[in-house]
This record gives structure tokens, C-alpha cells and sequence, in this order.
């Protein structure tokens, strides 16, 4: 089994991407984003389906051709069954059953969130890989998890968003700032030169290991909009310190929730994946706690964090090894179990 080739595909939101996978290794790992939701302020659905519809043949091209192999070697097809936009994870779907049916080799079906984690066994040269159990903590625009992980295909969520994820805490606040979608990585940048307890902002209240960003978010925009009548010029005069206030804060409530998760579990590895773990104020609170409490983490490379196809292709490996394929009768899910 050491010559496996997978072909993997990604088309659940906005990106559409594509890597070819020799065994635990990527050769090649190939997005396209899609700028054209920017001037939206957000992922529109309807037009995310056809820039795919554009994007997959190329893209799939350019991860083949990068790869430096013939179609005819592939192994198997690995492409995400879900969850996401519907209209977009069929692009994925309809090009992989028949890219597999014509090359009459396996098809794998991929778990988005799966592949979140488990892009954490990619085998990357400076990147140690966790052992299990582990946490891990998927924050991204579009999910916020904390992942009990025992198995490659044994995973529980224990705690997850009851309404915002955090990636959307981070670019509506930027919004309310006047930043230009998608706001995060700006907020980390102006954040990186302010004062974090400049102001304070109440955390969320809730049980368990359970989230919530919408109050936040409520908070911020009562917040800003008291001080602009005292001082018109109160965003222009203080962005910095309000930028750092605010990624402390839901800084402080992710850190909160994944200390009691290693309280209540006992387990110290924590993984964390998705676009928001790019925030250099979360990569640095995480590197003191392997200090302060005692962790092991991981933060895989940049480019296996944000929605890429590499890390569908670490678990339609995996998958292939455990012969687990479907027929061309499997189905796209918006919404999928665990
Ligand atoms: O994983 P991703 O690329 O796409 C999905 O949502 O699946 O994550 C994008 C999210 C956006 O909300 C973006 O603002 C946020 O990640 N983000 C950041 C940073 N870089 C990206 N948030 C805070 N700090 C950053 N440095
Ligand atoms: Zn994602």
C-alpha cells in the first residue's frame, strides 16, 4: 500500500481547491479563492456555486499537473460530502463520482470537519503530529468546535457555537469598526498595536462547554455607538486598543472553555485548525499555556488551516486504507452528522 495517489476535492463555501496526496504527503495543493463576496460583506451562495462551476476544471488541472502525475495512477477520489452550501458542495460531488466512474477507482466521501482535524496528520516536515486522544479546537467563519478525538473515525464534539461562529465575531466587529470584510485578520493586525484591557466587554454566559459570540457582537455595536456621541471621532482615535479589547476577549472566552475541556476530560494535546487559529494573539496564548498549564499544541501550517483540499486528502487516505468508499449513489449534505 506504500504507492497510494488520492486525488482530493474541497467546494463546501468559497474556496475551491484541490491536492493530490502520496500517501500521508501532499504534492500538490491548489484554492482558488473567491474575492468576488467581498464587496458583499459575505459568502453569497448562489454566486460561490458558479464560480466554482468555473473554477473546478482548472483547478483540478493545475493540482494534477502540479503533482507531476498521470490521472491514471490515482488511487481513489476524496471529496468533501459535507457540511456547506449545498449548491456548492454538488459541484465537488458531481465532478468527483464522475472523475471516478471514468477512471473506475474508488470514490471516498469526506467530512468537512473531519478533515479540519485530522489535517493535522498530513506529514509535514517541522510539524509534529498529536497522538490520540487529543482536543481539538475548529475555529473558523463557519464553526467553532471543541473535539473530543479518539480515532481517526472516532470523534465526539463536546462543545460548539450556540449561535455565531468565531470567525464571524471577529469580521462583524470589524464591520461595526468600518473595516472591510472579511474584518479578522485586520482586527488581529491593529490588535497587535493596542492596549487588550483598554476596554472591557462582558463575556457570554454559557453552560458547559458551549459557545456564544452573538452578545459580543451586541455589546461592541451598544459600545461604539455610546462613546461616537460623546466623541464623533471615537473609532478613528482609539481603533488600536478597541481592536485589542475586543480578540482579548473572545480570546479569553475560547481559552475559558478549552480549560475546562481539559479539566473535565483530562486530556492536555490540544489541536487547533480553521481559519481564525491564523490570529497571532491565539497562536501566542496558546504557546504560553504549554508554560502556564502543562499542554502539548498544534497549529498546523497556515495552509492546511484555512478550507483546503490537502487535508480532504489526508482522510480520503486514511479512508483508503480502511477501504471505505461509497457508489455513486452517495448524496451532498448541507448539514451532516458527526
Ligand atoms: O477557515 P476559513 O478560511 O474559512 C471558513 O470560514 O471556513 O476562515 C475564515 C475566517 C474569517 O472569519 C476570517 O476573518 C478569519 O477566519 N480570520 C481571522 C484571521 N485570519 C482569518 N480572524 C482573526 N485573526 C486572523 N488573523
Ligand atoms: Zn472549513
Amino acid at each position: 500500500n506504500s504507492e497510494v495517489f488520492i486525488l482530493a476535492i474541497e467546494s463546501s463555501c468559497d474556496d475551491t481547491a484541490a491536492a493530490v496526496l502520496h500517501n500521508n504527503k501532499v504534492v500538490s495543493n491548489i484554492v482558488a479563492n473567491q474575492l468576488i463576496h467581498n464587496q458583499y460583506g459575505g459568502v453569497v451562495p448562489e454566486l460561490a456555486s458558479r464560480a466554482h462551476q468555473q473554477n473546478i476544471v482548472p483547478v483540478i488541472d493545475a493540482a494534477l499537473r502540479k503533482a507531476n502525475i498521470q490521472k491514471e495512477q490515482l488511487s481513489a477520489i476524496a471529496f468533501t460530502q459535507g457540511p456547506g452550501l449545498m449548491g456548492s458542495l454538488l459541484v465537488g460531488s458531481s465532478f468527483a463520482k464522475s472523475l471516478a466512474l471514468a477512471l473506475q477507482i474508488p470514490l471516498i466521501a469526506v467530512n468537512h470537519m473531519h478533515a479540519h482535524i485530522l489535517a493535522h496528520f498530513i506529514d509535514e516536515e517541522g510539524f509534529d503530529k498529536p497522538e490520540f486522544p487529543f482536543l481539538a479546537l475548529t475555529i473558523s467563519g463557519g464553526h467553532t468546535q471543541i473535539v473530543r478525538v479518539d480515532g481517526f473515525f472516532n470523534m465526539t464534539i463536546i462543545g460548539e457555537t450556540t449561535d455565531d461562529a468565531v470567525g464571524e465575531a471577529f469580521d462583524k466587529s470589524a464591520k461595526i469598526l468600518g473595516l472591510p470584510y472579511p474584518g479578522g485578520p485586520l482586527v488581529d493586525k491593529y490588535a497587535q498595536l493596542g492596549n487588550p484591557k483598554a476596554f472591557a466587554f462582558t463575556k457570554p454566559k454559557v453552560p458547559g462547554l458551549d459557545f456564544s459570540f452573538s452578545g459580543l457582537k451586541t455589546a461592541i455595536l451598544y459600545f461604539i455607538k455610546k462613546n461616537k456621541l460623546e466623541n464623533p471621532n471615537f473609532i478613528e482615535e482609539n481603533r488600536d486598543d478597541i481592536c485589542a479589547s475586543i480578540q482579548h476577549t473572545i480570546i479569553e472566552i475560547l481559552m475559558d472553555k478549552l480549560k475546562l475541556a481539559v479539566k473535565e476530560t483530562g486530556i492536555t494535546q490540544i489541536a487547533i485548525g480553521g481559519g481564525v487559529s491564523a490570529n497571532s494573539g491565539i497562536r501566542n496564548t496558546l504557546k504560553e499555556a504549554e508554560k502556564k498549564y502543562g499542554w502539548t499544541t498544534f497549529i498546523p501550517k497556515f495552509e492546511y488551516t484555512t478550507d483546503n483540499a490537502a487535508m480532504i486528502g489526508i482522510v480520503g487516505y486514511q479512508k483508503y486504507l480502511h477501504q471505505q468508499f461509497e457508489d455513486s449513489s452517495v448524496v451532498s449534505k448541507a448539514r451532516i452528522q458527526f
